[in-house]
């Protein structure tokens, strides 16, 4: 079989390396190809010189190379709708359509339908750049903190929590007339605080059908104490066993998982690959603080390692797309029948990063030691995860290439 990563980063990492330990990429001498990736992924994936924003280029490769799945990391790709497109050419591919993937990309729309469907979830109000005076208005009244989010995707960026009506007043003027977002933060939502404790879940799902992975915990601060700017996440645990409790699972398969799929499916946006829920536990009960349309970034690098039954087959299972003739791997052709099994380990992931980091930081430093990682014993179970790096242009060293280096 021969399959596609889309992404380069250490989501994909942990992906690339899932895929080449599956039973089934070995049984059908499988070969997996990476949109350039970096020195991690290449070490699974033969790097294609292709940016995973270029889909017309990236079709043609799938095309004439004869992919048989692509899988896509992250959401920029899938909100350019490279789903629909590889669809629309019959090639079989792991994610969500455009039209699914404004789950994540517009707050706006995902608020709307979690509203419609009474999916729990902070009280919220739009606004857009032009009706700013009316924000303004509401931020005299409304409750501190209140939170403010950018409309489009923002790379982690577009959530401010405002402590009074100054800040929230300085948030949206940002947003809106210093365009630091592009068109994200054109139109804005305002909402409600909540308090609680965050956990991250991922479903894989084939829009009818779905798989819950052991849940896990993102922290986004930049410093130790929860304290600092908010990062694209500096680490992640899982399982969160504390809040894997039967009620509370209940709970979230029949107030979120399942209406959220229902309603996208029923406004012809059905979803598939893999809805990251982001969710508040107060009282051990849920609500939704954000959609994101693929695995979440260090929580994969987390996550991913706990899984024991087929990633290739899981893939397979919740992808899209009618080319290809699976029957030889008709076990895994069906999502419903895929028995999802874990080990029972557990995973704590690290990010290391680069200095000055989530603002202006250097790179291209030598990176030295990574071969040492099982040396001491006790971490014989450690998995160094590329995300910036890149390889010296003689090839003989690996240098830092971005704010998140290492997890
Ligand atoms: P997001 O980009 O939507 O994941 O938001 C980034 C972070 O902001 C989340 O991980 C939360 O820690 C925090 N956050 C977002 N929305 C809320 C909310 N309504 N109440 C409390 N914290 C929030
Ligand atoms: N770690 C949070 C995210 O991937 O959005």
């Amino acid at each position: 079989m021969k399959i596609l990563l889309i992404g380069n980063g250490g989501r994909e990492n942990a992906i690339a390396r899932k895929i080449h330990e599956s039973k089934l990429f070995a049984d059908t001498g499988s070969k997996l190809y990476v949109t350039q990736g970096n020195p991690g992924i290449n070490e699974f994936a033969e790097p294609v010189n292709i940016h995973p924003t270029e889909i017309n280029l990236l079709i043609n490769f799938a095309l004439k190379e004869k992919i048989d799945l692509t899988v896509v990391g992250p959401e920029i790709p899938l909100s350019l709708g490279i789903v629909n497109e590889f669809e629309n050419k019959g090639l079989k591919i792991f994610g969500p359509t455009r039209e699914a993937s404004e789950i994540e990309s517009s707050k706006v729309f995902s608020k709307k339908l979690m509203l419609e469907n009474n999916i729990p979830t902070a009280d919220y109000r739009s606004f857009s750049k032009d009706n700013l005076k009316e924000a303004k208005e509401f931020f005299n009244y409304c409750k501190y903190p209140i939170v403010i989010k950018a409309d489009g995707l923002a790379a982690g960026k577009g959530v401010v929590i405002a402590g009074n009506a100054g800040e929230a007043n300085e948030t949206v003027i940002e947003f809106c007339e210093s365009k630091i977002f592009g068109e994200a933060g054109v139109k804005f939502i305002a909402e409600e605080f909540l308090e609680g404790e965050e956990v991250s879940v991922f479903v894989i799902t084939d829009g009818e059908e779905y798989k819950v992975l052991p849940f896990s915990q993102d922290h986004k601060k930049i410093n130790d104490g929860d304290r600092g700017k908010n990062t694209g996440g500096m680490g992640a645990v899982a399982p969160v066993k504390k809040l894997m409790n039967e009620d509370l699972e209940k709970s979230i398969r029949t107030k979120i998982i399942e209406p959220v799929l229902k309603a996208l499916k029923n406004s012809g946006r059905k979803f598939k690959g893999c809805l990251y829920c982001g969710l508040m536990i107060s009282g051990n009960e849920p609500s939704v603080i954000e959609f994101n349309c693929r695995f979440g970034d260090p929580e994969a690098q987390a996550v991913l390692p706990l899984i024991e039954s087929d990633f290739l087959g899981l893939l397979l299972a919740a992808s899209s797309g009618n080319a290809i003739e699976f029957s030889k791997f008709s076990k895994f052709s069906e999502l419903k029948n895929y028995d999802l099994k874990f080990n029972d380990s557990y995973s704590c992931c690290v990010v290391i990063v680069s200095g000055g980091y989530p603002d202006k930081f250097e790179t291209g430093k030598e990176i030295k030691g990574l071969g040492n990682i099982n040396d001491t014993g006790i971490e014989s179970k450690a998995i160094v995860f590329h995300s910036g790096t890149k390889f010296s242009d003689d090839r003989t060293k690996i240098l830092t290439a971005g704010g998140r280096v290492l997890s």
